[in-house]
């Protein structure tokens, strides 16, 4: 009798541990976010860096980024002084002997977003080379818009209104020291 109560809750509690599985994963969709400063004329970058510094959009899109798996090529790994803290740092590179100190390495698409597994919010981090490689591969794209145009070696790549909706818009006025209007635009793919 005693057995028999025992396999019973045994049962309802396993069933309360299927439901409570089946409404995480139903909660935790996977969003992929491509995240990127362009300017008006798509430039990103020059001489593997970056051309303009706008210590509000580096302080939000640090603040965006913590605790989540962040995918970039190579070019951009090697562009920064170190890898970024508290975030999972994966980085693309075809050369299968290729080391990145604080990050794993990744050769493909596939494998990238497989050592991301674990982040319901993984965020590609470019350059250029990689924001092409995922732009169909994504779900969200965080872009600040900078209102100005510069020399560049890369590009941002153009964004197809009829597979994107903007769902937000933040205009931000340049200030003494900051001297670039910008706008930080959210797509959702539709
Ligand atoms: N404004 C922004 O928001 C922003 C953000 C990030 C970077 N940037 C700028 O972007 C520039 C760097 O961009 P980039 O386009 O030159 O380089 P990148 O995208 O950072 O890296 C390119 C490298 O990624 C690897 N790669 C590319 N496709 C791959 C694939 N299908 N499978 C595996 N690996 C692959 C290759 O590495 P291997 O050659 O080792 O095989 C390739 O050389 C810099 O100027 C940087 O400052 C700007």
């Amino acid at each position: 009798m005693q057995e028999g109560i025992k396999s019973q809750n045994e049962h309802v509690l396993y069933e309360e541990e299927l439901v409570t599985k089946k409404s995480n994963t139903m909660l935790e969709k996977k969003t992929i976010t491509l995240i990127a400063a362009a300017a008006e004329n798509d430039a990103l970058g020059k001489d593997n860096d970056l051309i303009w510094h706008i210590s509000e959009d580096l302080k939000r899109f640090k603040r965006l980024t913590t605790g989540h798996a962040i995918i970039m090529g190579r070019k951009t790994f090697e562009s920064m002084p170190k890898a970024l803290p508290n975030r999972t740092n994966i980085v693309l590179t075809k050369n299968a002997a290729y080391k990145a100190e604080g990050a794993v390495v990744a050769s493909s698409i596939e494998e990238a977003l497989a050592l991301a597994e674990d982040d319901t919010q993984p965020f590609v981090i470019g350059g250029a080379q990689i924001y092409s490689l995922f732009m169909n591969h994504c779900d969200r794209i965080e872009l600040t818009r900078v209102h100005h145009e510069f020399d560049a070696d890369v590009f941002f790549p153009k964004i197809d209104n009829s597979k994107w909706n903007i769902s937000s818009e933040e205009f931000v006025s340049k200030t003494e020291n900051q001297p670039y209007d910008y706008t930080y635009i959210t797509y959702d793919k539709k």
